[in-house]
C-alpha cells in the first residue's frame, strides 16, 4: 500500500541484503519512521514493544528475527536460542509460533552457514505468501460487499464497522479485514468505514485511520462505545474484524472489545465477519475461552495516553488519579455462534468445525502438544 504516494510493505530487507526494515508503528500516525533491525534481539524488542504488531506481521518479524539470529549463530544451539527468544514476545497471536515452527522445519535439515541464506529465502517466501493470502481474502470479501452494495439505495455507501487494525499495517501488505475494503473501494463501490478507536493503544484511531486516509477510503473514527448505538440506528451494514487466533471450531480471539461488537451486531441482525489467513487457525484447540492465552500488557497503556502536541512533538499524559489500579487485557474471545462467517483465503466458511474442515480438509484436528498446526 502507499504512504504519501510511495509503495511500502511493512517489513523488507534493505539494499545490503540482510538488515530488516520496519515501519515504526508506535510513531504513527504522527511520524512516518522506518527502523532497521540488525539483531535477533532487535526483532524480539520490535514485537514486544509493538513497533510491529498485528498477528501476520508478528509472524513475519519473527521469521526475519530468525534470519538475524542465524547470522549471529547458525548452530543448532543458536537456532534453539533465537526461537526461544522470539517465542515469548507476545502470547496470543498463533502466527508467532506458526512462523517459528515453519522456519525451524525448513532450517533443521540445513547445515551451518547455509542456514543464513535459506532463512532469508524462506522468510521472504512467507512474506510473499502473506500478501497473496490477503489478496485472496480480499477477493472473497469483495464478493460479499458487492452483494451488499446491490441492496443499498443508489448513492448510499456500505457502512462497515471495524475494530483495532487488521489492515495492511498488521500484515505484510493489504491487511485481512481491510483487503475487501480496499478492493471494493478500488472497484468503485461506495464504502464508508466506522473505525473503533480501540483503547487502550488506539490502533483504530492511529493506524486504521492512517491507512484508510492514505488510500482515500472515507471513514469516521468513533469512540469504542459508540458502535452499539450506530448499529441500533441502522448506520452499520456489516462488521469485519481480524483475529489473532481462531480455534478449530471457529471461536476467535481478537483485540479486546471485539466480543462486545459481536454481541451488539447479533442483537441488531448485522452480519459480523472475521477475516483471517489460515495461519491464524490453531487446529489443536476448540474452546477459545478456556484455551487461548490472553495477553495482559502493562497497565501504563491504560492509565496514560500518547498524542501530538500543537508544536508537533509527541507527549504521553496521565489519565487516571495517582496510584489508580488498572488492568490491561489485550484480547477477548468471540464465540463462533456470534460470527456470521470466516473470510479465508479459500473462501467464506461458517464459523464451525465442519465449516472450517470443509475448506481445509487437510487440517485434521491435531493434539494439543504444539498449539498450532504442524506440517511435515
Ligand atoms: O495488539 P495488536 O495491535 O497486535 O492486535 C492486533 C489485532 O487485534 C488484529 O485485529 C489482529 O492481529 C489481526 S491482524 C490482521
Amino acid at each position: 500500500m502507499k504512504v504519501n504516494g510511495t509503495q511500502y510493505r511493512t517489513i523488507w530487507v534493505g539494499d545490503d541484503g540482510w538488515r530488516v526494515n520496519v515501519i515504526d508503528q508506535t510513531q504513527l500516525p504522527h511520524n512516518f519512521k522506518i527502523n532497521t533491525l540488525e539483531t535477533a534481539n532487535d526483532a524480539a524488542r520490535a514485537i514486544s514493544t509493538m513497533m510491529v504488531r498485528g498477528a501476520p506481521l508478528i509472524g513475519a518479524t519473527a521469521a526475519y528475527g530468525i534470519c538475524l539470529g542465524m547470522r549471529e549463530d547458525a548452530s543448532n544451539g543458536g537456532l534453539d536460542r533465537v526461537c526461544e527468544l522470539l517465542e515469548h514476545t507476545r502470547p496470543t497471536a498463533i502466527n508467532l509460533p506458526w512462523a517459528i515452527h515453519e522456519m525451524r522445519r525448513v532450517l533443521r535439515n540445513i547445515e551451518g552457514e547455509c542456514r543464513v541464506n535459506t532463512a532469508y529465502t524462506h522468510a521472504s517466501n512467507m512474506c510473499a505468501a502473506d500478501i497473496e493470502t490477503n489478496q485472496a481474502i480480499g477477493r472473497h470479501g469483495f464478493e460479499l460487499l458487492v452483494k451488499l452494495s446491490d441492496r443499498k439505495p443508489t448513492g448510499k455507501p456500505i457502512n462497515i464497522l471495524t475494530h483495532c487494525n487488521a489492515g495492511w499495517l498488521a500484515t505484510v501488505d493489504w491487511g485481512t479485514a481491510t483487503a475487501p475494503i480496499y478492493m471494493a473501494h478500488n472497484a468503485g463501490l461506495l464504502i464508508h468505514v466506522w473505525v473503533d478507536e480501540t483503547r487502550p493503544r488506539n490502533q483504530g484511531a492511529a493506524l486504521t485511520a492512517f491507512e484508510l486516509s492514505q488510500h482515500g477510503v472515507p471513514h469516521t473514527v468513533i469512540a469504542d462505545n459508540a458502535g452499539g448505538h450506530l448499529m441500533q440506528k441502522g448506520e452499520v451494514d456489516l462488521c469485519i474484524v481480524g483475529t489473532d487466533r481462531t480455534t478449530a471450531k471457529g471461536d476467535v480471539a481478537n483485540k479486546v472489545g471485539t466480543y462486545l461488537k459481536a454481541l451488539a451486531a447479533t442483537d441488531n441482525d448485522i452480519p459480523f465477519y472475521v477475516a483471517l489467513p489460515s495461519s491464524t487457525i490453531d487446529w489443536s484447540i476448540s474452546d477459545g475461552l478456556n484455551e487461548i492465552p490472553i495477553e495482559q500488557r502493562a497497565t501504563r497503556e491504560v492509565t496514560h495516553i500518547t498524542g501530538r502536541n500543537v508544536d508537533g512533538s509527541l507527549a504521553t499524559v496521565q489519565l487516571t488519579p495517582d496510584g489508580t489500579n488498572a488492568a490491561n487485557y489485550a484480547f477477548d474471545v468471540t464465540p463462533a455462534r456470534l460470527i456470521s462467517g470466516l473470510i479465508t483465503e479459500r473462501g467464506v466458511s461458517e464459523a464451525s468445525a465442519s465449516g472450517l474442515q470443509a475448506l481445509f480438509p487437510e487440517y485434521a484436528p491435531t493434539t494439543k502438544a504444539r498449539g498450532h498446526k504442524l506440517s511435515s
